[in-house]
């Protein structure tokens, strides 16, 4: 090791030599490169090797720092047991090929602070990246306290007091306050909590990533962007629980997203803006998604003050069905809600949505509704969308039961099936909107559209609309 450090300082001083051209124009040097085997770590799966890791990191950050270049931190074929790894400025983590970070499921090895549980973490940073083709790995099955097809029970480290209920588990990727992050050519495994988190964070770009959690298990989101801009997630494969692309507002605005070809299975909701949403969203884009075998495809939960301006849904094909009724959803191919998580919310409000060419085949209709509380939907609107309703599984359909969850009347008991329900939706507009009725329900009367309390029907507009029933 000593003998490396004199070999890097060598390379370093010629860097810094080269770094002025014949010219005197200063020139971009080449990266910094460590490996992390060259500080001790021994890729082993067993030893714990958090400050191996973060020694690389850290010395890797110096050097390029003094050179005014870029550092790569190498974790070449092995698999690297490890708590929280700190990233810093201006470096790319290249997880090479036949690497595996491994998560430690020991609590000692995190922070003492639950916002800081995570195995890969940028806190306020710039210009850092994830790459190599390699993968990172929760280790989820480690957390599971008892195995259940409906939904495992979880470790919870919510013993020192600093964390209560039962969402007490490491995160497996998160960028805070951090700005151009790039995370490309990476798998992501079995994350113990939320897979792959984004907060207050400016200029993203995701893609080219898989995700892969496992479906009974709770909390398990694929892509949670929350408080940030200018974000772009595409070619990306989310197979999880719980929601695969969620945006949030828990801790500011979220401006400018755009997702786009990406493939989704999910035991919970494919895209869901919500359920914290105490800021604005707007200018959100999706388009060119496949969600499959999903319990909810499209959805807008909003329970907190911000409102939702500028969403387009396009080119998108959907399928739902019904779950364990543990996990919210009710297999709505789109589902809109707007109700105040508790007696002391003022909810905010959703504005100009748009579905557009949306192919759905799925065991229940759309849902659209606000609570009696004087909220309101305003202008959604539905072109070319084609849903054929269909029973395949069998779980009972309960009539059209209806799910507000979280807080509102939670999940209740409804005796009707509707094509679409709509609540107290104003400016709502369908053009070109088929259903086809595959099968009988067997449960409740089935209704192409029916209007909830206080919708005014002149403020809805029905242009090219079909409704067929097939018979079985
Ligand atoms: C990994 O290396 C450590 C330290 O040499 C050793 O104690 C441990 O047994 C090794 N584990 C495996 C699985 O070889
Ligand atoms: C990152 O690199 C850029 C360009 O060399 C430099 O201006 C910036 O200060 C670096 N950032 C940090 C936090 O070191
Ligand atoms: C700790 O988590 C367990 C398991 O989820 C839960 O049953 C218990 O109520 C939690 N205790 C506290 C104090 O949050
Ligand atoms: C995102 O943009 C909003 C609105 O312009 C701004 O208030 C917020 O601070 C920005 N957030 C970040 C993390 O840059
Ligand atoms: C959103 O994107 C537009 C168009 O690229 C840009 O002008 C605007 O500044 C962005 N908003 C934020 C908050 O970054
Ligand atoms: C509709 O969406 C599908 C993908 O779901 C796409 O193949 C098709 O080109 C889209 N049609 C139009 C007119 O954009
Ligand atoms: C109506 O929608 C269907 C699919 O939902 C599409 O194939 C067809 O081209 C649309 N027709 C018009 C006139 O846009």
């Amino acid at each position: 090791m000593e003998l490396y450090h004199h070999r890097i300082d060598v390379v370093v001083f010629l860097l810094f030599v080269s770094l002025i051209s014949s010219s005197g124009v200063p020139i971009p040097s080449r990266p910094v490169q460590c490996n992390v085997r060259d500080y001790g770590a021994l890729g082993n799966g067993s030893t714990l090797e958090t400050s191996s890791i973060q020694s690389a990191i850290n010395a890797c950050h110096s050097r390029s720092n003094k050179l005014g270049s870029k550092s790569v931190v190498w974790v070449p074929p092995g698999s690297y047991l490890t708590g929280t790894l700190f990233l810093r400025s201006n470096m790319t983590l290249h997880i090479d090929h036949g690497a595996k970070i491994l998560g430690s499921s020991r609590q000692m090895d995190y922070p003492p602070e639950k916002d800081r549980w995570y195995v890969i973490l940028a806190e306020g940073v710039e210009n850092v990246g994830i790459t190599g083709g390699g993968e990172v790995n929760g280790q989820s099955s480690k957390f599971v306290v008892r195995y259940d097809p409906k939904k495992n029970i979880m470790t919870s480290w919510n013993v020192t007091g600093n964390c209560l209920g039962d969402e007490c588990r490491p995160r497996l990727v998160g960028f805070l306050r951090s700005t151009k992050i790039r995370v490309w050519n990476i798998d992501l495994r079995q994350p113990a909590y939320w897979c792959l988190h984004l907060v207050n964070s400016n200029f993203i770009h995701i893609h080219d990533i898989s995700i892969l959690g496992d479906f009974d298990t709770p909390n398990n989101d694929g892509i949670d962007v929350d408080g940030s801009n200018n974000t772009v997630i595409e070619r990306c494969r989310i197979d999880t629980g719980d929601d695969a692309i969620c945006p949030k507002t828990t801790y500011g605005p979220l401006v400018n997203l755009t997702v786009r070809d990406c493939w989704v299975r999910t035991k919970s909701c494919g895209v869901k803006l919500g359920s914290a949403t105490f800021f604005d969203f707007r200018h959100l884009r999706f388009s060119n998604l496949i969600i499959v075998d999903s319990h909810r495809g499209l959805g807008i939960q909003l329970r907190d003050a911000g409102s939702v301006y500028d969403v387009i849904f396009a080119n998108i094909v959907v399928s739902t069905r019904y779950y364990d009724p543990s996990w919210w959803g009710r297999a709505e191919p789109i589902y809109v809600t707007v109700c105040p998580r508790d007696e002391f919310t003022l909810v905010g409000s959703v504005h100009s949505i748009e579905f557009r060419n949306i192919t759905a085949r799925s065991e229940n209709g759309i849902f659209l509704a606000a609570s009696e509380n004087g909220a309101v939907i305003h202008s959604v609107k539905l072109v070319d969308v084609d849903l054929k309703i269909e029973r395949w599984t069998s779980y009972s359909g309960d009539g059209g039961m209806q799910d507000f969850r979280p807080g509102c009347q939670g999940l209740i008991s409804h005796d009707k099936r509707s094509g679409m329900f709509v609540q107290r939706a104003h400016g709502l507009s369908l053009q070109n909107v088929s259903f086809t009725w595959v099968t009988s329900s067997g449960g409740g009367e089935e209704v192409p559209i029916e209007f909830g309390s206080r919708t005014p029907e002149d403020s809805i507009s029905l242009v090219n609309f079909a409704n067929d029933f097939l018979a079985s």
